[in-house]
């Protein structure tokens, strides 16, 4: 599929989902909504590692192109990295966003997109990394949690932060109510980092993100 043209300065965004997608759809409805130069950034395209999910609807309902890269199509996880950082790779993407894409990355992708993979987890890191961020804060009693996001490095969630956001621990709270409280916090967060990166540029020194 071609790549997709976008305006002169704004920065290309590969978005990478696994289920609702609901972030993808708050970095859509903020670039609608601000202007794609404005913005600084549009999505080109959105990928899944799995079909059938809202996350891709919602990239078709708004004529974006999307692909699917699955583990189980691919004879070894390294091929399956391979073919997933070629899919992304055709896009052309200045930033990868993973939003809810619930797939660790290896090497081949991670050398060809280091530096500009951004990762969004529920959770404050280092406490709670890994696929059930929500849940463990919650099964620990800690009083507070909230939202990461960083740069993906060769570790599970253990690269240079860019910015997090708190959300209070309440005493009713069940995985699903305290997810969706993180989430609304999330979703803003994202967006405006994102937005930050694509505009301003930045560096990575050491663990710190400097943002320009
Ligand atoms: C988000 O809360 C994101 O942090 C989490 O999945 C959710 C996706 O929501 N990711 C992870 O847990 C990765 N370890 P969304 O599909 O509605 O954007």
């Amino acid at each position: 599929m071609a790549a997709k043209p976008v305006a002169k300065q704004a920065k290309r965004l590969v978005v990478l989902v696994s289920g609702s997608g609901t972030n993808l759809q708050a970095l859509l409805d903020e670039i609608a909504a601000t202007g794609t130069e404005a913005y600084g950034a549009e999505v080109v395209a959105v990928g899944a590692d799995r079909e059938g999910i809202e996350g891709l609807a919602r990239a078709e309902r708004v004529g974006i192109p999307t692909f699917v890269c699955r583990v189980k199509d691919h004879g070894t996880r390294e091929e399956w990295d391979t073919a997933l950082a070629e899919a992304v790779s055709a896009h052309e993407p200045d930033l990868v966003v993973s939003a809810g894409f619930m797939k660790i990355v290896g090497k081949e992708f991670l050398a060809r997109f280091g530096g500009r993979f951004v990762n969004t987890h529920p959770a404050l890191l280092p406490s709670f990394p890994g696929a059930h961020g929500v849940r463990d804060a919650l099964a620990y009693g800690a009083r507070v949690t909230g939202c990461t996001v960083h740069f993906v490095d060769d570790g599970v969630d253990t690269g240079p932060i860019i910015a997090q956001g708190v959300v209070e621990v309440r005493d009713e709270d069940d995985e699903s109510a305290l997810h969706e409280r993180i989430k609304e916090v999330e979703r803003r967060l994202l967006v405006d980092v994102v937005g930050r990166l694509a505009r301003n540029g930045y560096r990575i020194e050491g663990r710190k993100v400097v943002i320009q």
